[in-house]
């Protein structure tokens, strides 16, 4: 196959250089094509742009296909644990068991929050959505901890992922408690990760919450599904923040806003909320659907869609049966999922969603789940959050040791007004 394409401007046809990815993806390196033919590409939300090279993740959209470093998010989601995981992506391989043990030890020492994060979140209004209390929470982080902000320091960013990593869970329980005026609840590091953030949302002074083992295991699982899906909005802001060299809370910070939105994480808020509004509204699935494919983008279909995927998205098969699974074994029967259920199929049969390759995404049952397990709806992304911190931190730290690392700054094509003299206030 040619390892160069020829573009030809005017009477000009300059050669660009094919690069190809270990899974044969094929992208043009234009990085000389300014200095060459005074071009740039204009890409509107970069669906043909690679902004990096990346070991880290793979996805094939049009098969369906997830790995992280390789490895099928169905053998993860089957075998391996999120903070496991959570060194697979960060390190590049699985550890051995002295290293997770280690590193697992590492986390764990440092869930306690300064506290003075009490007065933090005492000082925010009680309806603050969980996911502006997290970012400040995060952002917050760099002005505890100013002894370990320099990104290439080796040391102070292996204490800063940790505590990160550690710290995120009791920041997003510290929200909840406060938006429903219950003390916040320190953490026990007896706990697995995931049953340690359910302690902390659940238990109060006065009651011991016991962490049921299927609660505990659902949560890992939505955690590692969530950990990594490489250049998507909140990782490409997590990047391009920590690019102009600040520290690792800071670009986290701006990513945890980034996922806020309703197009991204947010969606997961959005479908529950979509659900309930069919279930007690009285309307049917498939008005619903009618009105979504109306056009208007206040009525989509909520968990629907995807940049990438143009079929299954594979972890929405896998939280689809975890949701079953889960619900037989909680004993929980809830009119949400079967909207949910219906919905898919009505879309899945219906020309205006086959037409665009429109399948239900990672949003979409998830939702249920947090929704069976006692979570307020308000709390969904933020627990997208937690799961997809390791992926930031991975993509944060490749970019800053890849060779071809520099200042993430793309160009426009300016089409205001041209040179116009500045007009004194009384001839306006
Ligand atoms: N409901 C109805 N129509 C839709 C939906 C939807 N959920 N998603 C896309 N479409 C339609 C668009 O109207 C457009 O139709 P047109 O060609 O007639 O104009 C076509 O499908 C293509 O949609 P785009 O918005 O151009 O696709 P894009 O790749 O830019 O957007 C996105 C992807 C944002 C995920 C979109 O599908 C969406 O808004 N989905 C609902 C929100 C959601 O679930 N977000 C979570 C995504 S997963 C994640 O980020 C974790």
């Amino acid at each position: 196959m040619a390892d160069s394409a020829e573009l030809r401007v005017g009477d000009q046809t300059i050669n660009l250089p094919i690069i190809e990815g270990s899974e044969g993806e094929r992208g043009l390196d234009i990085s000389k094509l300014r200095s060459q033919t005074g071009l740039i590409t204009l890409d509107p939300g970069y669906g043909n742009t690679g902004s990096c090279q990346s070991a880290i993740t793979f996805i094939d959209g049009e098969k369906g296909i997830l790995r992280y470093r390789g490895i099928p998010i169905e053998q993860l989601a089957e075998k391996s644990t999120f903070l496991e995981v959570a060194y697979l992506l960060i390190h590049g391989k699985l550890p051995t068991q002295a290293e997770l043990e280690e590193y697992v030890g590492s986390i764990t020492l440092h869930t306690m929050l300064h506290e003075d994060f009490r007065s933090f979140f005492g000082a925010l209004p009680k309806d603050a959505h969980p996911m502006a209390a997290c970012s400040a929470a995060v952002g917050a982080l760099s002005t505890f901890y100013p002894d370990s902000l320099d990104p290439s320091d080796e040391r102070q960013l292996e204490i800063s992922i940790h505590r990160l990593i550690a710290k995120m869970p009791n920041m997003a329980a510290c929200a909840y408690k406060h938006s429903i005026g219950q003390p916040l609840i320190y953490p026990r590091n007896d706990l697995s990760y995931a049953a340690n953030f359910m302690h902390m949302m659940f238990a109060t002074p006065c009651e011991h919450y016991e962490v049921d083992p299927v609660i505990e295991k659902v949560l890992d699982l939505l955690l590692i599904l969530h950990a990594d899906h490489e250049q998507n909005c909140s990782t490409s802001t997590v990047r391009l923040v920590g690019s102009s060299m600040v520290n690792l809370f800071a670009s986290v910070s701006a990513g945890i806003n980034a996922l806020w939105g309703r197009s991204h994480g947010g969606a997961n808020q959005e479908v529950i909320e979509m659900l309930a509004r069919i279930r007690d509204e009285g309307i049917t699935t498939k008005q619903f659907v009618d009105r979504a494919k109306a056009g208007d983008d206040n009525a989509r279909l909520m968990g629907f869609g995807h940049r990438v995927y143009k079929n299954f998205d594979p972890r929405m098969k896998i939280i689809k049966k975890a949701c079953f699974d889960v619900l037989e074994k909680l004993g929980v029967r809830t009119k949400l999922l079967e909207i949910a259920v219906e919905l898919e199929e009505i879309a899945l049969k219906d020309d205006y969603f086959v037409e665009r390759k429109l399948y239900p995404n990672v949003d979409f049952y998830s939702g249920v789940i947090y929704n069976a397990i006692g979570t307020p709806a308000n709390m969904f992304t933020a627990i997208f959050a937690l799961g997809r911190l390791p992926g930031w931190i991975a993509q944060w730290s490749e970019m800053h040791d890849d060779p071809a690392f520099k200042i993430g700054r793309p160009r426009q094509i300016y089409t205001g007004e041209t040179m116009s003299d500045y007009v004194p206030i009384e001839k306006r």
